[in-house]
């Protein structure tokens, strides 16, 4: 989180129940560096107390756009100038309604009227509110005038419904927004990346799976995150530690990765699929453990297949960037050519698992990435190694 050291953040928190998470939010923005001031709107103060954000800013708060005092001191116009970063977090239907109408009776409408900050906005809300036509049109007028919205997240709401507009965890907010400083060949690039093995069920303690340590999937989030792209990583049972400044979301079933794939993708520029997904899954599993002779007595468990997770998402999103693996044990490049004009990838990167020293478990691989217009070799080498030589030619021939 360099990218934040000695900037001048301004913190807008507006009335909502998800106040009480900007506290996190100033916290964790004084960890990495950032001088931070922390303007409330009055209703913002009826969740969390002045006094809280004070304690934790080090400043005093900013609250009245009329405040002969803060005017002396600091009123809109420097307040405005001062800052390096705007984030208003929570941000509420009704705040995004007047900054969409571009108002500027109360300090925040002010400020964001009067600074060339970047202004990021955590919006937070009702899922209705938040699906509400004119909700989404202002936020359409926002995003137009170069606002940079984060979240909101999908999930239980404070008030029991179920849906998008929980605030966005602090962070991942902070992530987001020190992407948009950040350097490299993919900077401000958000990048989803798939990982590790998946889990089909026939009974509590019998599965189905595919063998994947998820080593190559870990080190290409690593290789991508360390050229500034901004990394979630989905990832299968496997026995890895979460690397550093990526966000791991652990699922077990190739169902569950394709709900959290297609959850996350719509905020995703370049969606990257390693994972060794199961193609089928037992039609009926049992709550049971089933008897063993009851299974050798019905020679057979009934399998059904499970979705495309990379091509269902080309499919869907077809401007957007999607790279898949085939891991094959003959005919290498045949095949992954084959399975790239099928899942109609961008990309494929075909690797000989039947070779023990690249293939499963392994430390080492050798790839062969193939367009549908090139082709080129990657060396034996590390996984780490040819993880950065891949993203180097995702971001030369993709970006
Ligand atoms: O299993 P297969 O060889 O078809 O995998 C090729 C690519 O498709 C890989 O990138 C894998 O992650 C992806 N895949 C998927 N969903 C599936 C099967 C494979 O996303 N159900």
């Amino acid at each position: 989180m360099d990218q934040l050291i000695n900037k001048r953040v301004l913190l807008c928190v507006t009335g909502g129940i998800a106040a009480y998470k900007s506290a996190e939010l100033v916290r964790l923005f004084k960890n990495s560096g950032s001088d931070v001031r922390v303007l409330m709107t009055k209703s913002a103060q009826e969740f969390i107390t002045p006094l809280t954000m004070q304690a934790l800013s080090g400043n005093p708060i900013h609250s009245d756009l009329l405040d002969p005092g803060a005017e002396a001191a600091m009123g809109h116009i420097e307040l405005a100038r001062w800052s390096d970063i705007i984030i208003i977090a929570p941000c509420t239907a009704d705040s995004i309604a007047k900054l969409a109408l571009g108002r500027g009776d109360d300090l925040l409408s002010a400020v964001a009227l009067s600074t060339d900050a970047p202004i990021f906005v955590a919006p937070a809300m009702n899922q209705a509110m938040w699906r509400d036509g004119a909700t989404q049109n202002n936020i359409s007028t926002l995003a137009e005038k170069n606002f940079i919205f984060i979240g909101p997240d999908i999930g239980t709401q404070a008030c029991g419904d179920t849906g998008p507009g929980r605030m966005t965890e602090p962070s991942d907010i902070i992530q987001q927004v020190s992407l948009n400083f950040s350097k490299g060949l993919l900077a401000g690039k958000k990048i989803l990346i798939t990982a590790g093995p998946t889990r089909e069920m026939i009974d509590p303690v019998r599965f189905i799976s595919n063998r994947s340590s998820g080593k190559m999937g870990f080190a290409l989030a690593e290789a991508a995150c360390d050229e500034g792209a901004f990394v979630s990583l989905i990832s299968g049972p496997v026995n890895l530690p979460t690397p550093e400044r990526i966000f791991r979301h652990d699922v077990e079933t190739a169902k569950q990765m394709y709900d959290k794939v297609n959850e996350m993708i719509d905020e995703i520029d370049i969606f990257i699929a390693t994972a060794a997904v199961c193609d089928i899954k037992p039609s009926h599993p049992s709550n049971q453990k089933i008897k063993k002779q009851q299974i050798l007595d019905a020679n057979n468990i009934l399998l059904e297949e499970n979705p495309d997770i990379v091509a269902s998402v080309k499919k869907a999103h077809p401007n957007k960037k999607v790279i898949g693996f085939a891991a094959e044990t003959e005919n290498v490049l045949d095949n992954a050519k084959l399975k790239l004009s099928e899942k109609e990838l961008d990309l494929i990167i075909a690797n000989d698992v039947s070779n023990a020293e690249i293939g499963f478990d392994s430390d080492d691989n050798e790839v062969h990435l193939i367009s549908e217009k090139n082709s080129r070799k990657i060396n034996k080498s590390t996984k780490e190694k040819v993880s950065r030589e891949i993203i180097k030619y995702i971001s030369d021939n993709l970006k």
